[in-house]
């Protein structure tokens, strides 16, 4: 059964739904929720779901990067983690943490990389007048938003969206995809996962 460790900064509905899938036949558990916010709402919802919960604040290592990924390392491996996902945890990791965990780590970003790394993801699609956006599940590497894509969700942008419209659109791509991903990385496949959303045009070209 392969351990999972999930890092978040905010709501944690990504984490939510990573854990909610976790269960029967799936090949992985949820053993620690970790925020780097004791402010995070998602450490309430984890605690009700009866998973440990941690919390390292990154302010009082204010600079010191390594500092905190020490701590972090330090709080997450009494737990022996298979895999780590981070999901909305919104801190830049340096060579350090992610070396110490390579080939554990996956993310979810709101956008179709390569395209919109970085923040404002949906804001830069509307700008471009894309007519369609989703997220990426990815392994992690030092480069920021960057690594070998294991999953990515599409969905329509609409005439009348705003930034906020396609987010929440986007966020429940978010909650199909991660836990596709996650089950086929736990079971050891790395093959990409890919989701569309079912009103989005057949597009004849797309493989
Ligand atoms: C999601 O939009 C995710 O793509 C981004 O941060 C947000 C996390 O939301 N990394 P939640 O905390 O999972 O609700």
């Amino acid at each position: 059964m392969k351990r999972v460790v999930i890092l978040i900064s905010g709501g944690g509905s990504n984490m939510v739904a990573l854990c909610e899938s976790m269960v029967r036949d799936h090949p992985a558990r949820p053993v620690l929720v970790l925020a780097n916010s004791e402010d995070a709402g998602g450490l309430r919802k984890a605690a009700d779901m009866g998973i440990d919960t941690a919390v390292v604040d990154h302010r009082p290592f204010a600079g010191d990067r390594v500092a905190f990924e020490e701590k972090l390392i330090e709080t997450i491996d009494p737990y022996t983690p298979d895999i780590i996902c981070h999901a909305g945890f919104m801190r830049i990791l340096t060579e350090h943490y992610v070396t110490h965990y390579a080939g554990r780590m996956l993310n979810i970003h709101p956008s179709l990389l390569p395209k919109y790394t970085g923040l404002n993801t949906h804001a830069r699609a509307l700008e471009a007048g894309d007519t369609e956006a989703g997220c990426t599940v990815h392994e992690v590497t030092a480069l920021l938003d960057d690594g070998p894509i294991l999953g990515q969700g599409t969905v329509p942008i609409l005439p009348d969206d705003t930034p906020d419209t396609l987010a929440s659109r986007v966020l429940k791509m978010e909650h199909q995809l991660y836990p596709a991903v996650l089950r086929r990385f736990a079971e050891g496949d790395k093959t990409q996962v890919t989701l569309r959303d079912p009103t989005l045009p057949i597009s004849a070209h797309r493989a």
